[in-house]
């Protein structure tokens, strides 16, 4: 493990230069995430103009700190960062952030070059440039200019956008995603994907790995390590410029070339690696990797109270590489006695739109429990004769009193307004709940997939002598 990348998740002391007095600029708002977040090390303001700011002591210079510091933020205009980086160096910084843009982006690579050239004769790892911080949960650390409040849990998000990235913040607080870190890369003109996505295999607070990707400048180096990486967890990406004016874009935002569409998915797929063709899809995706337990094998059953709802949903984890067989005969022997007698008992399993709230949770609960079962995806649509809430209610409570999902269990739960409170139930007691059937089928079809590609992953490197059983 670089223990300069430790520094960057868990320093010990923080010196952020450009720490403005003034509300609402960029150095004045990180400065204060890290002091609302709770961060226990140190923090040093850095402003020559300042003695006090955010009530703690501010210094002249990195040089006037009497100690040595671990991460140095540098939210100061690019043309003085290679000085600063020199200054940090003197300090013995492991770690610096660098949250100025002016670099690579509108064409000054010569800048950024001189940056890490500097950084790498002191030693020091850059994060950045053109970044708005990161945030690593479990230290209670939030060295960014994003949201204060962002949820603790257990997805990592990096993200190469900055504006983006700082918006989906916002989106996983509202939408009650936990993170255990988010990092904005930026430029990378040295710590990558690859970098970040090692540390994160090792991180005991992540669950799952979510990247916004525009490009990657070593690809080997992406694809050797996300290969291994997928193999402890999954990896989700959101690949932007898909399309020729895409790729334009993707180059003037971070001056990093897009690649060939066909080439990346066909990479992506040998790799491991899950790709996510919307951001909704992404954080559909992580959330329920982050909520439930591994998917082991076993057959996928689908339970519905909603003929329509079953058939889209099976269309769509069709189109996403899922098939469906028929349910074992164990649970249909159970469930048949309790149904109507025109209820389906094929796959998707249709318990009818007579079914009460108790017989809907019932069926779900008896999928969950039978052996020959690996996961199972729930179909609500509200009828006059159920409540969602009632149902909410009542599987979170048989849930936790079974010591919570055995195997995965994805819900849609479709309808008015008490769906969105019922959904929101569910989300917020951790069992995967989505407001659309489409959301849930591509979501249990990420999670039989990543089962399937991590296997050939696995088999592909057993055969190259590179991994043990
Ligand atoms: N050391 C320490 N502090 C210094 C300094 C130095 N060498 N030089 C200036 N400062 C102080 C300034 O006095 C100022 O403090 P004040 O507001 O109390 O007067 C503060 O540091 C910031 O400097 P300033 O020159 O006002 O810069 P700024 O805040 O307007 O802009 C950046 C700095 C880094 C935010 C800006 O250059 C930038 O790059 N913005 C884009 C950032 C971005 O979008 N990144 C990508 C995110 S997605």
């Amino acid at each position: 493990m670089d223990e300069r990348l430790e520094a960057l998740f868990k320093p010990k002391s923080i010196a952020v230069v450009g720490a403005s007095r003034k509300p609402g600029k960029i150095g004045f708002e990180i400065l204060r995430n890290i002091i609302e977040y709770g961060f226990k090390g140190k923090v040093y303001p850095v402003n020559p103009k300042a003695t006090q700011i955010l009530g703690l002591k501010a210094y002249p210079s990195l040089e006037a700190i009497p100690e040595d510091v671990d991460m140095v933020v540098v939210s100061v205009p690019a043309k003085f960062v290679p000085d600063i980086i020199d200054q940090a160096g003197k300090k013995h910084a492991k770690v610096a952030v660098v949250i100025a843009s002016g670099f690579k982006e509108i064409g000054r690579a010569d800048l950024e070059e001189e940056v890490v050239r500097r950084a790498r004769k002191w030693g020091i790892r850059v994060l950045g440039p053109n970044i708005f911080g990161m945030i690593y949960t479990p230290a209670r650390l939030n060295a960014s200019f994003g949201p204060k409040d962002v949820i603790p849990g257990s997805v990592a998000f990096i993200t190469q956008s900055g504006a983006l990235g700082i918006a989906l913040m916002g989106m996983t607080i509202v939408e009650r995603i936990g993170v255990s870190a988010i990092i904005s890369i930026g430029n990378k003109a040295d710590i990558d994907d690859a970098d970040l996505l090692e540390y994160l295999a090792e991180d005991p607070h992540t669950k799952v790995i979510l990247i916004y990707l525009e490009g990657v400048t070593d690809g080997r180096k992406f694809l050797r390590v996300a290969q291994r990486v997928s193999l402890k967890k999954p990896i989700i990406v959101i690949k932007a410029g898909r399309t020729e004016a895409g790729a334009k874009a993707v180059a003037s935002h971070t001056g990093s070339l897009a690649g060939n569409v066909v080439i990346y998915s066909t990479l992506f797929k040998q790799t491991g690696i899950l790709q996510a063709r919307t951001v909704e899809e992404a954080f559909d995706w992580a959330r329920a990797f982050s909520y439930l337990p591994e998917y082991k094998g076993g057959q996928l059953v689908l339970v519905t109270n909603g003929g329509g709802a079953g058939v889209i949903s099976t269309d769509t984890l069709a189109e996403n590489g899922v098939k469906l067989e028929a349910p074992p005969k164990s649970l249909v022997d159970t469930l048949k006695p309790k149904l109507p007698a025109f209820a389906s008992l094929g796959n998707p399993i249709d318990v009818t739109g007579m079914i009460s709230n108790e017989g809907f949770v019932d069926s779900v609960l008896e999928a969950l429990k039978n052996p020959e079962v690996g996961a199972v995806m729930g179909i609500y649509c509200q009828t006059a004769v159920t409540d969602p809430m009632v149902i909410a209610s009542k599987l979170v409570r048989e849930i936790k009193a079974m010591g919570g999902l055995p195997k995965p269990l994805v819900l849609t739960l479709i309808g008015g307004e008490e769906c969105y409170w019922a959904v929101t139930k569910l989300n917020t007691a951790k069992i995967p709940t989505y407001p659309m059937p489409e959301r849930a089928a591509t979501t249990v079809a990420a999670i039989i997939n990543y089962s399937r590609m991590r296997e050939e992953v696995r088999e592909r490197l057993k055969e190259l002598g590179d991994v043990s059983d």
